[in-house]
């Protein structure tokens, strides 16, 4: 029996390469986002993830799931502290923390029941230090703390729970092209400056990881935060 993995916000970017790559690896693998997509391969079961009934009703659906990757997120904007809104926050909570807080609490009880079972929850360097918005690094921050807390949890029953946190990373239809082109050369200068590597990441690249943390290779790795930026990121942790 193939393993089943359910990956949210995997209609695009990040998610839909960790989706694409864990059915390359054996898997059969719902994604999730608000939009309807046709994405071969892939079973797509629309959900607005901060509505918390669609999100029981996602867990419902989807069955005995082995891995569960909580990829949903974003920065909604960003913005300092002081010039950002109660609303700003709670949308950084509601969009990147909860889904991840409901979805695990909602499977978790079964991957334990089955003795076997992997969590990979997507932070952001700007989580592991200072950096981006406020209230999305606060987001992160909490993801990666998140990810301690379930890990020890679970750990003795076979459940590894680890989080990876991307640097910047850059694909069509991503929030990086879309700065790179209403400004190209802003963002020639912030690669030449910020990113050590020379080059943005790519997709593909941050979904070798997470396929790698699925995995029964992975056997000794739990409560991680794993760094995955070709540099960029400056804490020394
Ligand atoms: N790209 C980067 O440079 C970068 C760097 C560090 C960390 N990250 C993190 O990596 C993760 C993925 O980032 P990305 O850049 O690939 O994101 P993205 O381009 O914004 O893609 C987001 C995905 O989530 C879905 N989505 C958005 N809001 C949703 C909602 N309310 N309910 C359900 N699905 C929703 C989208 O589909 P719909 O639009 O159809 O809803 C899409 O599939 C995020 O957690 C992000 O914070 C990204």
């Amino acid at each position: 029996m193939p393993r089943l993995a359910l990956v949210t916000g995997g209609t695009r970017g990040i998610g839909l390469a960790i989706a694409q790559t864990l059915k390359r690896d054996g898997a059969r693998v719902i994604v999730c986002g608000r939009q309807p997509a046709s994405l071969p391969g892939l079973e797509v079961m629309p959900t607005d993830v901060t509505d918390a009934s669609q999100l029981a009703a996602l867990a419902e659906a989807a069955g005995p799931v082995d891995i569960l990757v909580n990829n949903v997120g974003g920065s909604l904007g960003g913005g300092s502290f002081l010039a950002s809104s109660a609303a700003q926050w709670q949308g950084a909570f509601a969009l990147n923390v909860m889904p991840a807080v409901i979805l695990s609490q909602a499977l978790l009880p079964g991957l334990r029941a089955r003795g076997w079972g992997r969590v990979v929850n997507i932070a952001s360097i700007w989580g592991r230090e200072s950096g981006g918005g406020a209230a999305y690094n606060a987001a992160k921050a909490a993801m990666i703390s998140l990810s301690k807390s379930m890990a020890l949890e679970v750990v003795a029953d076979g459940v590894l729970v680890n989080c990876v946190a991307p640097g910047s990373v850059i694909f069509p239809g991503g929030g990086w092209e879309r700065r790179q082109v209403a400004d190209p050369a802003g963002i020639a200068k912030f690669v030449e400056e910020k990113l050590p590597r020379g080059r943005f990441g790519d997709p593909q690249e941050v979904a070798e990881l997470v396929a790698f943390l699925a995995s029964d290779r992975a056997s000794l790795l739990a409560g991680a935060c794993i760094p995955i930026d070709g540099g960029q990121g400056q804490s020394n942790l």
